[in-house]
């Protein structure tokens, strides 16, 4: 099988699990159900779940444990997309190649929608203890799914991200950093440790994966700052120039496309160096990180 055949099934397993852990849509409460489901099934690239797996796999994961948890991730990532397209937030119409959820549901709906989805990624992710009872890297794998998403993680790189923008702060370098390593980044290093904690690895190996996390997230989210400015509207799914539009300091706006194009691919290029270092650069997972580099979508 050539990476595109690869990459296809595992989406499909990835979508099948998404479907399983999915609510019904039923009771008083439908309308939300609805607004979840149209939300996470509307496609995506299913990166965080994927990186999970292999991060499982290549450190010799073989059970279904792993399988809450990718689900969750993903999850948590639909609902921070849901709440950062949001007027008071990004306000953007198109999202996975449909209209956003506020603008299909209202904004009280996609509100309730993110916070219906944050829950149930720490419900699903709980039924990992279903498998394991009692086990102590679940814990730990629970524990690094929280702080990601957290104010120590995602939820305060949006809230520096919104910050600057609303206040119209000009950015240090550092301060864009922060930004990108938290708003992305952590969400990204999340199932790499995740994957690694739950098949059994040892700290450092934790610890290395923690750093390609972080390196592969800056680099994903200088990808996204230049496609929203070389993108169209039909191969992302949605719109581009949001961040002129907000008036949103990036990475191109501080340093020039032709420095984003070079940090995006060193930043990558170190990722799958380190995984050299441990043995796996002939991996899907490897093969998978250097793919996002140039990605139009
Ligand atoms: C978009 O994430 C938000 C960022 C962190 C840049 P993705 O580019 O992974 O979005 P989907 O899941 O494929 O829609
Ligand atoms: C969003 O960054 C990151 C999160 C949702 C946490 P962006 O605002 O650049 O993402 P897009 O471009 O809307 O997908
Ligand atoms: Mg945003
Ligand atoms: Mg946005
Ligand atoms: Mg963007």
């Amino acid at each position: 099988m050539n990476f595109e055949e690869e990459r296809k099934e595992r989406l499909e397993r990835i979508e099948k699990l998404l479907c399983e852990y999915l609510p019904e849509e039923e009771g008083l409460q439908k309308r939300i159900m609805e607004a979840i489901n149209y939300s996470v099934l509307a496609g995506g690239k299913r990166l965080r779940p994927m990186l999970m797996l292999e991060s499982y796999q290549l450190f010799g994961g073989k059970e279904k444990v792993i399988e809450p948890f990718m689900a969750a991730i993903e999850m948590i990532h639909t609902y921070s997309l849901i709440h950062d397209d949001l007027p008071a937030m990004d306000n953007d119409l198109y999202r996975r190649g449909r209209k956003t959820t506020h603008a299909v549901y209202g904004e009280a709906m996609a509100i309730l929608a993110g916070d219906g989805l944050l829950n149930l990624a720490y419900e699903t992710a709980a039924k990992a203890f279903l498998f394991k009872p009692g086990d102590e890297t679940v814990e730990r794998a629970f524990s690094i799914l929280l702080s990601k998403a957290g104010i120590y993680g995602m939820v305060g790189g949006q809230t520096v991200d919104v910050l600057a923008e609303k206040e119209r702060l000009r950015l240090t370098k550092e301060q864009l950093l922060y930004i990108h390593a938290n708003k992305t980044a952590a969400l990204i290093q999340a199932p790499l440790m995740i994957g690694a904690v739950l098949a059994g690895a040892d700290t450092k190996a934790v610890e290395t994966m923690e750093k390609i996390g972080y390196n592969v997230g800056i680099a994903f989210q200088i990808r996204d700052d230049i496609l929203d400015v070389t993108g169209t509207l039909e191969e992302l799914g949605k719109p581009i120039g949001s961040d002129k539009e907000q008036g949103k300091e990036t990475y191109i706006t501080l340093f020039g496309m032709e420095a984003a194009r070079k940090d995006e691919e060193k930043l990558s290029q170190e990722a799958i160096s380190k995984l050299g270092e441990i043995g796996a650069k002939e991996t899907f997972l490897a093969e998978l990180i250097g793919s996002l580099i140039n990605r139009r979508k």
